[in-house]
């Protein structure tokens, strides 16, 4: 299949011929990749079990691991859940558009292939022009994953996109990079006290001005817990080489990484402004400062992409504090990493 692209970077709400074509293949069941404030998502009608099936092709993705569907306002939302709960609203008002999602009680309007068999479903309003332009033209909520292949780093910019899914998908509207860098925040908003699934943009610390309790699924500090979240059993955004996390002071991490090259291996590092200064090695990116996170998060999944096979045999990769959107940045880097060193 030919994969179109249509670039949007100038006036990404203007409602032209690019985001009319990609909405009519929408209408025809096909799926387009389009981005969001968090990262490029990979759109399909959310009630057309076909279309949503092209979408678990595309990616490679295991069928029990259900989609987000995007919405441009809430009718969209209320078409598809059985009730809102006050809490819900209460997120949405603070919150919409914006890189939280919601887990609500499904009415059974979306496919059944978007929610995996689960009576519930995910629902998000991204906080993105070029998104909900093409969501109000396309007339259809849409079940939207990250487009990048199963198993690799989530795409920041069209052209993670292509170098994933060209020739497997119908089109790629390119908007530029992302903002947030990083998934939405999953809170489920069934239980009485809401539970963050996956942590992301919205951090526990903003939904806790909102909320007057919120719970963290355990399965996200166990490993051996079964987290309730299907897609956070799976390994995800793997680097093409190993990435060997390492937590401890920038002297132990220094340590670890002159140990490396004594043993011949070509090592590629990932590491703050505040490591990097310290260091003179090449292969290095800088993913910003330790004291702004958002601009880590910002630059995490181009980074993990940056390093071929070919070029390096290790990944170093600094850990950085689980404050704030911390607590996301470590959640991805946990499940990229192939091995943990600690200093004892
Ligand atoms: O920022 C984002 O959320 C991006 C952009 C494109 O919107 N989308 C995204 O989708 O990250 P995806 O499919 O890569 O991740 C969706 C996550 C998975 O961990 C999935 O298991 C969880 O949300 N999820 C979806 N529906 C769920 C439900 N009904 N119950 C529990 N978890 C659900
Ligand atoms: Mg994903």
């Amino acid at each position: 299949m030919e994969t179109l692209l249509w670039k949007k970077v100038n006036d990404p709400a203007e409602i032209d011929g690019s985001i009319k074509e990609a909405a009519a293949l929408l209408q025809e069941k096909q799926v387009v990749a389009f981005p969001t404030e968090t990262v490029y998502g990979l759109g399909a009608d959310a009630t057309e079990e076909e279309a949503v099936q092209r979408i678990f092709e595309a990616k490679g993705r295991p069928s029990d691991n259900p989609l987000i569907v995007h919405v441009a306002d809430r009718r969209q939302v209320e078409e598809l859940v059985s009730e809102i709960p006050p809490m819900a609203r209460q997120l949405m008002d603070q919150f919409w558009p914006g890189p939280l999602t919601l887990v609500l009680n499904s009415n059974g309007t979306a496919a059944e292939n978007v929610t995996a068999g689960l009576s519930t479903i995910g629902v998000r309003m991204p906080d993105h022009p070029l998104a909900l332009t093409l969501l109000r033209v396309a007339g259809k909520p849409l079940a939207a994953p990250s487009a990048n292949r199963s198993g690799r780093p989530s795409p920041t910019t069209a052209d993670h996109v292509y170098q994933d899914l060209d020739g497997r998908i119908a089109g790629i509207l390119d908007g530029g990079p992302t903002g947030v860098g990083l998934e939405s925040t999953v809170i489920d908003c069934t239980t009485e006290v809401p539970i963050i699934l996956r942590p992301g943009g919205i951090t526990k610390e903003d939904l806790e001005e909102v909320l007057p309790q919120v719970m963290i699924d355990p399965a996200l500090a166990n490993e051996k817990e079964k987290p309730k979240s299907p897609g956070m059993k799976y390994t995800h955004y793997a680097p093409e080489s190993p990435l060997w996390l390492i937590d401890g002071k920038d002297e132990f991490f220094m340590r670890q990484l002159d140990q490396l090259k004594v043993d011949g291996k070509r090592v590629g590092v990932i590491a703050s402004d505040e490591l990097a200064d310290q260091m003179d090695h090449q292969p290095l990116i800088r993913c910003g400062s330790r004291t702004q996170l958002r601009q880590v998060a910002e630059r995490l999944y181009g980074a993990l992409r940056e390093f071929k096979k070919s070029d390096v045999d290790v990944i170093l990769c600094e850990s950085f504090p689980e404050k704030g959107v911390g607590a996301a940045i470590m959640n991805r880097l946990n499940k990229a990493a192939v091995k943990k060193i600690q200093t004892c």
